[in-house]
């Protein structure tokens, strides 16, 4: 009976501890899906050195949009549906990417990446 509650007990105290840890999580820390995780890989590979850190693409949304919007990765207001669109057709100097450089499920998971701190975008995968 005793080591029934004692195991009770534990099980409450873990519980409590997961749900103030998920309390205390921000955005940033926000574990990402695994679609979120295929994007950021893809981003990396394909999309860092413009829209990295002081690179061409960051200063070019900086110039147009300012500072707070330059760079992609800490964007909370980037929707889906224009990163793919944005992606597919290019975007100013930006060059468009096909369909045999990108697949569809590729840009699905840079744009689910993008816009994971987005608090309206709801990813289902
Ligand atoms: C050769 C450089 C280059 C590469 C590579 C590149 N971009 Fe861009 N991107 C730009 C530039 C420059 C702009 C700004 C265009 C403008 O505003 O005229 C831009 C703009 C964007 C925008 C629009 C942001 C906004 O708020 O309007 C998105 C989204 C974007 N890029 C996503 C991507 C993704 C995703 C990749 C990788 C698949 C990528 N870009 C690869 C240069 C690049």
């Amino acid at each position: 009976m005793s080591r029934f509650s004692g195991a009770r007990a534990m099980s409450l105290a873990v519980a409590f501890q997961l749900s103030l840890a998920s309390s205390l999580a921000t955005a940033a820390d926000v574990p990402l899906t695994p679609s979120q995780e295929q994007g950021k890989k893809l981003f990396h590979a394909t999309c860092i050195y413009c829209h990295g850190e002081k690179v061409w693409g960051t200063f070019t949304l900086e110039r147009r949009m300012g500072k707070d919007h330059a760079l992609l990765e800490k964007r909370d207001d980037l929707v889906g549906a224009y990163v793919k669109t944005v992606i597919r057709a290019g975007l100013g100097s930006m060059p468009p990417y096909r369909r045999t450089e990108l697949s569809d499920a590729d840009i699905e998971a840079i744009a689910a990446y993008l816009t994971r701190l987005n608090p309206s975008s709801k990813e289902i995968s």
